[in-house]
């Protein structure tokens, strides 16, 4: 049986993984606020492998469940994603998440405060580190030499065994760089967050127009030790909280 990938809202991360699932034969059940019918026509782009439901519902279709942001944590539908693997592709900007003293105190990390919230879920930290355009652009489900890795992290070995196999179904190498605890260099302000992922964007652009471009943007391929290295040589910054570029919201 195919792996079903649900996902609990349907922004730009997580519509690049849908379809990056359907294209690999997975299923994927996408939720959202508003409601399953308003999917109907991201629905009818993904194709038969695609259907729309609420929240819970797509926490419980799911073999691994792709979770909102730290804004929405309170709207987790929690007990239904009992027992699942959850993948938080979630990163911390105050400016657009409000601010967090834990966070900004470095003393937790984000996705550590999403496993605080599910104790019964295995967090497993992925797909944050690249921008959704790259994401799509940069998948090599037929592994050749080009292929990029991702970072991931969590606590539960066979979560990250779990996610490693998703990732390679979705065309990306998975480099395990540790514990929740330890899931911060991939994280704003670290250098294998999102910057090693793009390409050059041209001179001159403007906010707005640089993030048009970054989603059109093919990508640069980030192999396993680019990911490794600097990761295993880097010492904790002041925060990893996320700044905006002025005029840009994510
Ligand atoms: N965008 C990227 O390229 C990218 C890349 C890597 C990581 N990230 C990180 O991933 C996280 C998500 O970003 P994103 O751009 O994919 O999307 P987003 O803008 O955070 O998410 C919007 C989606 O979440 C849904 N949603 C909001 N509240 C909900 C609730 N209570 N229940 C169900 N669905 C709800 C929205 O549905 P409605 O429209 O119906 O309200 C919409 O589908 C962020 O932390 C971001 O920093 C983003």
């Amino acid at each position: 049986m195919p792996l079903t990938l649900g996902l609990i809202g349907s922004g730009a991360i997580r519509t690049a993984l849908a379809r990056l699932a359907v294209a690999a034969g997975l299923d994927v059940v996408l939720s959202n606020s508003r409601g399953p019918e308003t999917l109907s026509e991201l629905v009818d782009t993904l194709g038969s492998h695609a259907r729309a439901a609420t929240p819970a519902e797509a926490a419980q279709a799911g073999d691994l469940v792709v979770t909102l942001p730290l804004t929405a944590l309170d709207r987790l539908p929690a007990d239904a994603l009992n027992g699942k693997i959850v993948l938080d592709t979630g990163n911390y900007y105050p400016q657009r998440d409000g601010q967090t003293a834990e966070l900004d105190n470095d003393e937790i990390t984000s996705s550590g405060l999403l496993q605080r919230h599910l104790p019964g879920s295995s967090v497993v930290k992925a797909f944050n580190s690249i921008g959704s355009g790259q994401l799509f652009a940069l998948a090599r489900p037929a592994r050749p030499p080009d292929r990029s890795a991702l970072p991931i992290a969590g606590d539960s070995a066979e979560a990250k065994q779990e996610t490693g196999h998703l990732l390679d179904l979705l065309g990306y190498d998975a480099v395990d760089i540790g514990m929740l605890a330890d899931s911060w260099p991939s994280e704003p302000n670290n250098p294998v967050y999102v910057e090693p992922y793009r390409g050059v964007a041209p001179e001159g652009l403007e906010p707005k127009e640089w993030w048009v471009w970054s989603l059109e943007d093919p990508g640069t391929p980030v192999g396993a030790a680019q990911v490794r290295e600097p990761v295993a040589s880097m010492e904790r910054g002041p925060s990893r909280a996320g700044l905006l570029p002025a005029g840009l919201t994510l």
